[in-house]
């Protein structure tokens, strides 16, 4: 039987492939260190468990929910972007919750293109991005994950040669995969751009909390008039290590936030009442909770760029998200990032995630998440330092075991 038209635009997840290996290498018993995926292992803080333990209590709360998000976290999610980056938002028209910044970021290209349609994407980048888009029916158009200068010359040809004008602008910053990090400057060239050609900007700033300079990075919507073409997703899942809750937002322009809003309340009823009244207090707190997220992962990447930087494997150190963004050893980097990741996985116990799976452009990368404590951390440089010590002698032509079967 043919594959049905949507999963025909859905390739098995790459990461996948890596995922059996470690499973299969796991059941063999070994203790495989998972620096692969970007599932953050640090406990939602106690306050926020304890609040969701309290409302549950009210059989009230059991009912359906609000499908755009109950008042008081919403009026909570304004007030944390004016706190955080002075920017006003009106709670009832230009804020709406989502089940997770995915599933806002995907509902919003269902809601905003019409089959054909061309969006301008990062490569590489997290793979909702695109995989949004091409599920509704849209076309990518790869453009530069660079915040500098070299963005926009690639950005100018894609307007001039997409037909139709691409719909929309896909920003991610921090960005998750390569964790660079845009300043305001930046912004405000792409605002200007957007505007001029009356594109969308569509920005994931599910890292916003997750830095590790001096200087916070900032919201697109601070660029004085961003808000008329722009919509900005953001997430609890790092900020305040509530992965599994499903709880994110998207603020921004009226128009599109509608939208959004409309097709969401086709497809849910919101999350769980209590989910949103922990979620409301969490935001309503005083940053103590989002510190100390921040100091462990921050501790966490010193720990890697030092100890595989010694292990002989250079990570240059990320400014912000909890990913490091490392160039493959050169002597492997022909094999490409998947067999590399096997190969990790079968010679050193240590699973990444290869670059391939964040786009074309990353394969000559790998991804390593610091989602394992520093203990953990150092043992996997230990290991990565015995696999290259002894990959001349033990693998003359390095070939993944896997490739062969
Ligand atoms: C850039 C980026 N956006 C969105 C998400 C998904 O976040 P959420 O858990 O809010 O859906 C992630 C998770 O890894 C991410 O890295």
């Amino acid at each position: 039987m043919e594959e049905f038209h949507k999963v025909r635009r859905l390739p098995p997840y790459v990461f996948e492939q890596v995922n059996r290996l470690k499973a299969s290498a796991r059941a063999a018993g070994a203790d495989i260190i998972d620096l692969g995926m970007g599932n953050p292992d640090l406990p939602t803080p106690q306050s926020i468990v304890d609040k969701l333990c309290e409302v549950v209590q009210d059989p009230r709360t059991h009912r359906y929910s609000s499908s755009k998000g109950i008042p008081g976290l919403r009026r909570a999610q304004a007030a944390y972007y004016a706190r955080r980056f002075g920017v006003k938002l009106n709670p009832e028209t230009q804020v709406v919750a989502t089940l997770g910044s995915k599933e806002g970021f995907a509902n919003m290209a269902q809601a905003i293109t019409a089959p054909g349609d061309v969006v301008l994407c990062p490569n590489p980048t997290y793979p909702i991005h695109a995989f949004g888009f091409l599920m509704a029916g849209g076309v990518i158009r790869s453009i530069s994950v660079e915040p500098d200068e070299s963005f926009f010359p690639p950005l100018e040809r894609a307007v001039k040669h997409s037909i139709p004008k691409p719909l929309a602008l896909i920003l991610n910053y921090p960005s998750n995969p390569t964790a660079q990090v845009a300043t305001l400057d930046f912004y405000k060239d792409v605002i200007a751009f957007a505007k001029k050609h009356d594109i969308i900007v569509l920005s994931d700033l599910a890292y916003s909390e997750i830095y590790f300079d001096d200087v916070p990075p900032p919201s697109v919507l601070e660029v004085p008039g961003a808000i008329d073409v722009t919509v900005e997703f953001t997430s609890m899942s790092k900020t305040f290590s509530m992965p599994g809750w499903r709880m994110g937002f998207a603020v921004g322009n009226e128009r599109l936030i509608a939208a959004l809003t409309r097709v969401k309340s086709y497809l849910d009823y919101g999350a769980f009442t209590p989910i949103q009244v922990a979620a409301t207090q969490a935001l309503n707190g005083d940053g103590s909770d989002i510190a100390e997220v921040r100091n462990v992962y921050k501790r966490r990447r010193d720990v890697m760029v030092d100890s595989f930087g010694k292990a002989g494997f250079e990570v240059p150190p990320p400014p912000a998200t909890m990913f490091a963004w490392a160039k493959i050893p050169e002597k492997f980097r022909h094999l490409g990032s998947l067999e590399f990741s096997k190969l990790l996985v079968e010679k050193a116990d240590v699973a990444v995630a290869p670059g391939i799976g964040f786009g074309e452009q990353g394969d000559d990368y790998v991804r390593l998440a610091l989602v394992e404590n520093e203990h953990r951390i150092r043992q996997a440089a230990r290991n990565i330092k015995r696999f290259l010590s002894t990959a001349d002698e033990t693998m003359h032509n390095v070939v993944s075991l896997n490739a062969h079967r």
